[in-house]
């Protein structure tokens, strides 16, 4: 005999880990309404109806990692590698600043060519000519370097933990060096470090379970985040998950789906687990549904969405993912068509750094 469905919390319950689970699980249409609805309501109560702009800058796609997913892998040879210069970064802060931006997002691979005290400066420079908001999001960078960087007025950073299943993610994030991947402590050194802290999961990676994105969920209140980022996993041929020559044995029936529904279930039970955290709806929410997958996170919890300012000649080569969107956009089109997205569902463009709220 089939199991027992797991029971159906009701909406205004209690949020365990349990209950997480098995709304990830729900599939009946007027019960999924209801949870838009209570997650919605969530987000219009606690964070309000501005959704904050942050300008995404991928400096660089050079990386010393190997992880499995990712196709900024150290390994694969089949994208050209870049290092934006200091001028071009801070061409892109003051694009951002014209734009009414509030923060500006720098991200790159783990690129130790980003060298510490030169990334200080143009954080220094950046904070100095357009005061905007500025978070790092620049991967596993030691402890020193962090708290140099917030020296220099950096106010976040960025890592997400992917899976807070420690088996899963040692399989698809292989330590560097013998050294042991602990991403779980750096975000604790970060928030010692007096950074607003964001951290985030990608949802359908082969061989994660529906429990195990419940156990994230729960994990992301325990650790009192100030943003969330939740993506759906995209396969990339040109890494070992993509190409199948990897896969963890899982029960077919365990494994949680990488689809448009699973994620926006994620966003939405996330909003209600922490209801002041700063939540994008992601690019790649965005490249797996082109036509409305932004204004549907926005709808099911978000507050955030992340325009991109690479410069064109630079996005396609950004490729973590195939077929990502805006790859083919210029930063001009991209603030316009975030805007009309944003208006269009009745929201509005918010103002200042968009902080986290607290109390
Ligand atoms: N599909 C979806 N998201 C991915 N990321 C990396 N590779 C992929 C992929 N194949 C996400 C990770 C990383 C962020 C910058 O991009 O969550 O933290
Ligand atoms: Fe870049 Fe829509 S956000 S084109």
């Amino acid at each position: 005999m089939a199991p027992a469905p797991p029971p159906r919390p009701p909406i205004d319950g209690p949020l365990d880990r349990a209950a997480i689970e098995a709304w990830l699980g729900e599939t009946d249409q007027r019960r999924l309404d209801e949870l838009w609805a209570a997650a919605n309501e969530t987000r219009r109560l606690r964070v309000g109806d501005e959704v904050h702009l942050r300008g995404l800058i991928e400096l660089s796609n050079y990386c010393v990692r190997a992880c499995g997913y990712c196709g900024l892998r150290a390994g694969n040879r089949e994208i050209e590698r870049y290092r934006m210069s200091r001028d071009e970064i801070l061409d892109c802060a003051r694009t951002a600043r014209e734009f009414g931006y509030g923060t500006v997002v720098l991200q790159s691979g783990e690129d130790y060519g980003i060298k510490t005290d030169w990334l200080a400066a143009i954080v220094r420079a950046i904070k100095t000519e357009t005061g905007l908001a500025v978070t790092l999001s620049l991967g596993e960078r030691p402890d020193d370097d962090l708290a140099v960087w917030r020296e220099a007025g950096a106010d976040r950073y960025l890592l997400r933990f992917e899976t807070s299943d420690d088996e899963l993610y040692r399989l698809i994030h292989p330590d560097l060096l013998g050294r042991r991947s602990d991403r779980f402590a750096i975000l604790r050194a970060l928030r010692e470090l007096g950074y607003e802290v964001g951290s985030g999961i990608m949802v359908g990676i082969p061989g994660q379970t529906r429990a195990s994105v419940a156990a994230d969920i729960d994990a992301f209140r325990d650790l009192d985040l100030d943003m969330i980022g939740i993506g759906p996993y995209i396969s990339h041929p040109a890494t070992p998950l993509g190409d199948h020559s990897w896969q963890r044995p899982i029960p077919a029936e365990e494994q949680i789906g990488n689809d448009e529904l699973t994620v926006y279930k994620a966003v939405a039970l996330t909003r209600l687990a922490c209801p002041q955290a700063n939540i994008p709806s992601t690019t790649a929410l965005a490249t797996i549904n082109q036509v409305d997958g932004r204004e549907l996170g926005l709808m099911r919890g978000a507050n955030v969405v992340m325009p991109n300012l690479t410069p064109p000649e630079y996005r396609a080569k950004y490729e973590i993912y195939p077929d990502k969107a805006c790859v083919g956009e210029t930063a001009e089109m991209c603030r316009g068509c975030l805007q009309g997205r944003i208006e269009a569902i009745g929201r509005e463009i918010g103002s200042g750094a968009g902080g986290r709220r607290h109390g």
